[in-house]
């Protein structure tokens, strides 16, 4: 036997293995797993259920699937509760559990009640990588692929590289799990982890709660890895404990022997406060070299930090303080099991007395839904993106830090090490028994049958593609730079609530970076030719919206050509039938301007060979190479106009 053989197996690997129904666990190569579990929520879950009713699919194949009510809670104008109340009725319909709005964030909820150790859960939204915190598997996708695996078919994914993450040590007091992960950000950026998955291992690991590797989990989304894992232990076992899920543990480590593509040792001991500065998570510095930047506003909670564990440490924090008269401090708790508890213990009387704003248990501010900063001003928030205008106000600087430095801030009204605050550090246990109460997850009635759906004027079915064309003749509509997010092709805030109004939506592609798009691509469109875009690296960063792939469809986008993409938008684009072109050489560039015409011949044969696609640039007269990397299934999906037609046509 040689030595390779001898290796043991990685937690990924094992999960993976376990889940296996095509192909052989070898990184590059694709597989095809099996899921366990579904995650849907109210920006993209209207469209979802569409999808699935026009693939033919009136049952959900998961066990667990469930729908959150918690990105568009603010309900200004009848949209989302439009929304609501048709989500509320398709998931009945469906065998889809509805957690209602109120009852909290889709991460924070999902690990308290429905994670389980060992098994697989694909969400339609890219922090679904929280569950990893718990010891099971949570990948992030684009709503469509989500639709398919609820329809019962498998999930198709490259072989990614598993990278163990060794943690040794024990952080110190005032170093928190954001601290680590921004250490992890710094480390390894938001660029070129694409096909990697991190593993967490070593001896620190048992130092961290399973809130704690949440939150670290919750953020590889912003290296943009396909997921982050903890191994089950027993904090993972006191933490199910808590839930009155202990039947639900399984011990899940890594083979001692494992072997992984890389490691990277970090010393949780020698780390100290840390916070990413205006507009990438990746800038990342230590508290303690920026201290002294004046803040406007502060706010606690999103997916990564909301937890009881957190916010208590919070209430301690504010307890007998009050916040600086120039800044407000809001803070959403990530669940009603946090508020619920918070209230019961009197933390939430300490955080009231302070001053601040209690939001609801919902993303909230996170996604620029509420809380919008002033004009020009800096907030310092725990969320995980400050993507600029992502808050909902575009001149604002947005800082990433720990719910202890967010508090230390908010009472000194500048950005403050908590250490300095000369306090006793707060430290705050795992609770034997969280409060439990269920009463808001809505489960499926056994006879559905006389479920009536009601659709509201804001739901429109999802628009349809035509198989891709042989020729094309297209103009590029936009040129792009580097690290373009999805925050920058679909804006959120106000706008998330046209998610399920395709028609309407689209008139805001790009409106961040360019508010004329819309009409240049639609005139375009209007004269029988093809949209382009031309981008630089990490094309799609950010969150899982397939609307960043299905509106530039509506407006006839067929290719997109870029030195590189990010894994969850890259396979957005192939669902809906969009070409993701990646430059033969990067120096071509800056050979394509905004207006220049492309003329694509021969598509289908191209596509259906080794995926290089030769076009002319006719303003030029130059003769241009594009790489279309795709597996054999994904150039069936492109030739077929995207996923819903290639599933119809192999039902
Ligand atoms: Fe919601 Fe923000 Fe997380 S929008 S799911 S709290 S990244």
């Amino acid at each position: 036997m040689d030595i390779k053989s001898k290796a043991g197996k990685n937690l990924f690997q094992k999960i993976i293995e376990n889940h296996l129904v095509d192909g052989v666990w070898s990184p590059g190569s694709e597989i095809a797993i099996q899921l366990d579990q579904t995650l849907t929520h109210d920006n993209g879950g209207a469209l979802i259920f569409m999808y699935l009713e026009a693939m033919g699919i009136e049952k959900i194949h998961t066990e667990p699937g469930v729908c959150y009510l918690d990105h568009n809670t603010v309900q200004i104008g009848y949209e989302n509760a439009d929304d609501h109340q048709y989500l509320r009725a398709i998931t009945a319909k469906s065998g889809v559990i509805l957690s209602r709005a109120g009852n909290g964030i889709s991460h924070q909820v999902h690990l308290e009640r429905f994670g389980k150790p060992g098994k697989i859960l694909l969400g339609a939204d890219s922090h679904t990588s929280t569950a990893g915190g718990i010891g099971m598997i949570g990948i992030g996708t684009g709503g469509l692929d989500v639709a398919i695996g609820m329809s019962g078919e498998p999930f198709y994914l490259k072989c990614p590289g598993v990278v163990k993450i060794n943690l040794v040590g024990k952080p110190a007091s005032w170093v928190s799990a954001k601290d680590v992960v921004l250490k992890v950000l710094e480390i390894f950026t938001t660029e070129g982890n694409k096909n990697t998955v991190f593993e967490y291992g070593g001896p620190g690991v048992a130092s961290l709660t399973v809130p704690d590797r949440a939150t670290i989990a919750n953020m590889g989304a912003e290296c943009g890895v396909v997921t982050s894992i903890f191994p089950s232990d027993d904090q993972t076992k006191q933490f199910l404990k808590g839930q009155a899920r202990e039947h639900h543990w399984s011990e899940l480590p890594a083979d001692s022997n494992a072997e992984y593509t890389d490691q990277v040792d970090i010393d949780l001991a020698g780390l100290e406060p840390m916070i990413a500065f205006p507009h990438s998570p990746e800038n990342v510095k230590r508290v303690k070299d920026v201290a002294g930047i004046p803040v406007d506003q502060v706010a606690i909670g999103s997916c990564t930090n909301s937890s009881y564990m957190d916010l208590t440490a919070v209430a301690k924090i504010l307890k007998g303080r009050t916040l600086h008269p120039d800044v407000s401090l809001g803070l959403a708790p990530g669940s009603k099991q946090v508020l619920m508890m918070l209230a019961k213990e009197g933390s939430l009387y300490e955080i009231l007395s302070s001053g601040a704003r209690i939001m609801e248990s919902a993303c909230g501010f996170c996604n620029g839904s509420c809380f919008s900063p002033k004009s020009n001003s800096v907030s310092v928030r725990t969320s995980n993106r400050n993507f600029q205008g992502r808050s909902g106000t575009t001149d604002a600087r947005v800082y990433l830090a720990s719910p202890q430095t967010a508090a230390a801030t908010a009472i000194t009204g500048k950005i403050t090490d908590p250490r300095d605050l000369n306090i006793a550090y707060p430290a705050v246990s795992m609770p034997k028994k969280f409060l439990i109460d269920d009463s808001m997850l809505i489960f499926p009635p056994e006879n559905p049958r006389q479920i009536t759906v009601e659709m509201g004027p804001n739901l429109c079915p999802p628009p349809s593609n035509l198989p891709l064309p042989n020729d094309i003749y297209a103009e590029v509509t936009i040129k792009l730079g580097d690290k373009v997010t999805t925050d920058h092709i679909m804006p959120g805030g106000a706008r998330n609530k046209y998610r399920a109004n395709i028609p309407k939506y689209s008139e805001y592609v790009f409106e961040v970076i360019d508010h004329n798009f819309y009409q240049r691509a639609l005139t375009i469109k209007e004269r029988g030719e093809a949209n382009v875009i031309i981008a630089g690296e990490s094309y799609g960063q950010g969150s899982a919206r397939e609307h960043a792939a299905l509106c530039p469809m509506f407006l006839g986008v067929k290719i997109i050509i870029a030195k590189s993409f990010e894994r969850i938008h890259r396979t957005n684009l192939i669902n809906f039938g969009i070409i993701p072109l990646i430059f033969n050489d990067p120096q071509d560039y800056n050979k394509l301007e905004i207006g220049a015409k492309l003329d694509f011949s021969n598509l289908q044969h191209w596509i259906s060979g080794n995926g290089r696609i030769s076009f002319v640039n006719k303003t030029k007269n130059i003769t241009l190479t594009g790489i279309a990397d795709l597996s054999s299934r994904e150039k069936k999906m492109i030739l077929a106009g995207g996923a819903v037609n290639y599933i119809k046509n192999n039902r």
